[in-house]
């Protein structure tokens, strides 16, 4: 089951950026525990600053990949072209956050995307990719696509 770890822009600069915010972890290493944590999950990880490369990357995985796993960072709250683009896919995406953005500026309150997405997960550092990789891990194939 393949499934893409998407991240927007400036989280390259984890456990660099903020670290009070995003901890002092970089993705790369994150992602080898998450690669040994889910055997079962084909995970690939992509990361852009920018706009069109991220929609570039949806419209590519996005109608054949069991979920996309995504961060959009800042562009969660600003994105029209972000969200216009996981309506036009297939795959589910689940939208994903270190930081509660909720607890954080009135600005980042607001998704542009989570009307398109399966569901969102924000608040739990890290662990937020493990726990939507978890909702995609319990999915059972059927004849019918995939179901919980
Ligand atoms: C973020 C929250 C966003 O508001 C912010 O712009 C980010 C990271 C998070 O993972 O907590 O870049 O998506």
């Amino acid at each position: 089951m393949k499934i893409l770890i998407l991240n927007g822009p400036n989280l390259n600069l984890l456990g660099v950026r903020e670290k009070s915010v995003y901890g002092s972890r970089s993705f790369e290493d994150y992602f080898e525990e998450l690669k040994a944590a889910f055997p079962a999950l084909e995970l690939s990880y992509f990361q852009s600053n920018t706009e069109g490369t991220l929609i570039d990357k949806l419209h590519e995985v996005g109608f054949s990949y069991k979920g996309i796993v995504f961060n959009a960072g800042a562009y969660t709250h600003t994105s029209v072209a972000i969200s216009d683009a996981i309506k036009a896919i297939e795959s589910p995406v689940v939208e994903v956050h270190i930081s509660n953005v909720y607890a954080r500026e009135a600005f980042r309150h607001k998704s542009m995307i989570a009307p398109y997405c399966k569901g969102s997960i924000s608040g739990f550092g890290l662990d937020s990719y493990r726990l939507a990789l978890q909702y995609f891990e319990r999915l059972k194939p059927n004849r019918i696509g995939f179901t919980v």
